[in-house]
């Protein structure tokens, strides 16, 4: 019979099977992080490496940190800020986040920053790479890198390399801006030329005209920044219109050549140099176990997106660690400030004064190893900071 007593009796014996399965941890156990990267749309293999990542770290290192369980909540705002925005408003407010993180490009990390700063929340910038990115809230905290790091470096390296003559190709947002002002801040101080300067749309870009501008105009080396998840197609194009034939070769910071996609570009991308802070190639012990890791994860090789996702995680488990379990936004940034630890990148630490990242850059070819095409560092840069902020 239905009644009364028999609905208590069901309900409380569901409540004793609960705490014999394992009851869910009380909120005042759980630290939650909010992480909001795009999983659908052009810019989905960011947050497919950031995701990946840090499912791989939290295997690796456990789902508790300081007496605290690590619940990651995942939201996809495929990349439209507006989306990011409104996640994180949700996720802050009826959630309850101790942290929100990813965020796949600029506008996206640029839209969460007035939230963070409302709601004291820390906001870890796993994947963006504009300079000013960390100054719009004190709540920002970056793992990623900046376009200013790399673009400068093989400024330098293309002037030293009887580089003359520079096309520049940039995707035409934010740290597209960054990366072609900082390289031709540093291309023409050293004695070089723009011989050409065109700027591709972020979505869908069809680049077979630009690359046509890019033939006619003849420069020695044309200098390319596509965002993540473009390099493929980019590659693609550049030898369908025969660029790889006409001896221009391709110069930039190394997202054109993200290891998540590099092995598929074919043999058009041989000899292509670029400054990056990360290669699946890095020959340290702690990155070749990363990469066997990651490859055994999720059978393919992971990006410099999976090591800021990687990185970013390490940063919330340390900060955690050192605040003993204490989710105040103000103590975990105070804890974050002037971290310093190895990554599969090699040597980082986060710069107390802008909260930005401080790391190697390396210059690399694309050379085939054992069959496959590989970014193989050549020159190293320590302890790079991001030179493109405000000066203030
Ligand atoms: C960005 O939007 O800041 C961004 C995205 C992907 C990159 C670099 C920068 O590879």
């Amino acid at each position: 019979m239905f009644n009364r007593r028999n609905m208590l009796l069901a309900a409380s014996t569901a409540v004793v099977a609960g705490l014999v399965a394992g009851a869910p941890a009380r909120a005042e156990d759980t630290v939650k992080i909010g992480l909001i990267v795009p999983m659908t749309g052009g810019q989905a293999s960011t947050g497919k490496q950031i995701d990946n990542a840090i499912k791989l770290y939290m295997q690796q290192h456990g789902d508790t940190v300081a007496g605290k369980k690590i619940e990651v909540i995942l939201k996809d705002d495929a990349a439209v800020p507006d989306n990011t925005k409104r996640l994180a408003q949700e996720l802050i407010v009826n959630d309850k986040v101790n942290f929100i993180a990813g965020f796949g490009v600029t506008p996206a990390a640029l839209a969460a920053a007035p939230l963070a700063t409302q709601g004291k929340v820390p906001e870890i910038v796993m994947a963006a790479g504009t300079s000013i990115i960390t100054e719009r809230s004190p709540y920002i905290v970056r793992t990623s890198f900046t376009l200013a790091q790399s673009s400068t470096i093989i400024a330098d390296w293309a002037v030293k390399n009887g580089i003359k003559k520079v096309a520049t190709l940039t995707s035409d947002y934010a740290p597209g801006n960054d990366a072609l002002n900082f390289f031709k801040q540093n291309f023409t101080a050293g004695g070089g030329e723009i011989v050409e300067e065109v700027k591709v749309p972020l979505a869908n870009p069809d680049f077979a005209p630009f690359l046509q501008r890019m033939k006619d105009s003849k420069p020695d080396a044309m200098f390319v920044f596509v965002p993540a998840g473009q390099g493929g197609n980019f590659m693609k194009q550049y030898a369908e219109r025969g660029l790889d034939k006409t001896g221009i070769k391709v110069i930039g910071p190394g997202d054109v050549t993200d290891d998540d996609l590099l092995n598929n570009m074919g043999d058009a991308v041989l000899g292509t140099v670029t400054a990056h802070l990360y290669s699946a190639a890095h020959p340290s012990q702690m990155n070749k176990d990363f990469v066997t890791a990651y490859k055994k994860a999720f059978n393919n090789r992971p990006g410099f997106m999976a090591v800021g996702g990687y990185d970013g995680i390490h940063l919330i488990y340390e900060a955690l660690k050192k605040t003993n379990g204490d989710t105040n936004g103000d103590k975990l940034i105070e804890a974050m400030k002037g971290m310093k630890w190895e990554s599969p990148r090699g040597p980082i630490s986060i710069d107390p004064d802008t909260r930005d990242i401080v790391q190697n850059i390396y210059i690399r070819k694309v050379e085939k190893v054992d069959g496959e095409l590989y970014n193989v560092e050549f020159a190293t840069f320590e302890a790079v900071k991001d030179s493109g902020k405000t000066k203030k």
